[in-house]
């Protein structure tokens, strides 16, 4: 009797210190492996959270919806305490964060805000106003809108409509550029300034270029020149610069972009794109690995923005981070010195 009584408290021994060991489970949701940027984004986060003792769910949902609610949903069920979440599109996983509130699962918004659900707790992402800003003064510096005659013809390539960030950064470019279009410095032949008409589903590459074709057979075929053509993002220049090379013959016009993404470094090395903005995911996912710290140690979470957030139920606390401008001039000191990429990488 003895014996068993033993037997019992031991294995209940076991059993309490094996619990008292087991890791936080925290769940990573990314939207796709399509673009480098989200696999950069998702081993970084993976290796700090293992590196903090953390076990790691991490998933990647094929830009479908469906896939990446049940990813989350299932992250959710297997116990997870924190799930980050880069949302393919921004309101359709209401179902999940509800269930995350709940079971008591903790929900950060990665890059991109989780929008019209109140069970949102923080959002870490890089200023998305400041990067358009970033790209309209690039482009009013350039062409020394100040000073010069003019006027100057642009074109506005946007981002997702389904991405909260599409929006900021759309505003950000076109704040600084828009008082040059009321005074007739520059002009849009095309006559799309408004974001839903310049946006890119799904931010595709080949979908932006479809647009950029059009624009360019009915607007430049005659040769005229066009002297910048502003778009939000990297994966929309890809699919610009690709039209631009087939369908135009005027002067090369400057093209902004965003995310530093190899094949848009070579580009910038080539002199077809001008410049794009740096948002250095080691930071982003070292921030958001200090979150989880602070959540799960039930410490004050660091947030350095409680206003600019609005996700339609709440304000929600964010930190935003700083992004970088990167181009031809210092790409090698921001990429390759700094160790994001190798020279290897961007040949
Ligand atoms: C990100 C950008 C990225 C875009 C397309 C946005 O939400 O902030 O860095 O280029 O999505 O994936």
């Amino acid at each position: 009797m003895k014996k068993i009584l033993a037997l019992v408290l031991a294995l209940a021994l076991v059993i309490s210190c094996a619990s008292a060991l087991a890791a936080d489970l925290v769940g990573v949701s990314m939207p796709t492996k399509d673009l480098q940027r989200w696999n950069q984004d998702g081993d970084n986060m993976e290796k700090l959270l293992k590196e903090a003792g953390y076990d790691v769910e991490l998933q990647f949902a094929s830009n479908d919806v469906p896939t990446q609610l049940a990813q989350v949903e299932t992250m959710i069920d297997n116990g997870a305490k924190v799930v980050v979440i880069a949302a393919i599109e921004g309101s359709s996983l209401g179902q999940a964060l509800d269930k995350a509130a709940e079971k008591g699962c903790k929900v950060i918004a990665y890059d991109r805000l989780l929008m019209d659900n109140e069970n949102v707790d923080y959002y870490a992402t890089f200023d998305n106003y400041k990067v358009g800003t970033v790209q309209g003064t690039y482009v009013k510096d350039a062409l020394d809108l100040d000073n010069a005659e003019g006027p100057f013809v642009i074109e506005f390539t946007a981002g997702d409509p389904g991405d909260n960030n599409a929006g900021f950064f759309f505003n950000g470019a076109f704040d600084v550029l828009k008082p040059y279009i009321d005074a007739g410095k520059i002009v849009v032949k095309s006559g799309k300034t408004e974001f839903a008409d310049v946006a890119t589903p799904g931010w595709k590459s080949e979908t932006a270029q479809k647009r950029a074709e059009d624009i360019l057979s009915s607007y430049y075929a005659d040769g005229s020149d066009l002297d910048a053509w502003v778009c939000s993002n990297d994966s929309t220049a890809y699919g610009v610069i690709n039209a631009l090379e087939a369908n135009y013959t005027g002067k090369w016009p400057i093209v902004t972009g965003q995310d530093c993404d190899k094949p848009n470094v070579k580009l910038m090395i080539a002199g077809k794109q001008s410049m794009s903005v740096f948002k250095d995911t080691r930071t982003l996912a070292a921030q958001v690995v200090k979150m989880i710290d602070q959540i799960l140690k039930g410490e004050e979470v660091e947030v350095n923005d409680t206003t600019t957030y609005d996700n339609n139920k709440k304000v929600v606390p964010s930190f935003l981070c700083e992004p970088v401008f990167g181009d031809v001039n210092n790409y090698k000191e921001l990429l390759i010195d700094s160790g994001y990429y190798t020279e290897d990488d961007l040949k």
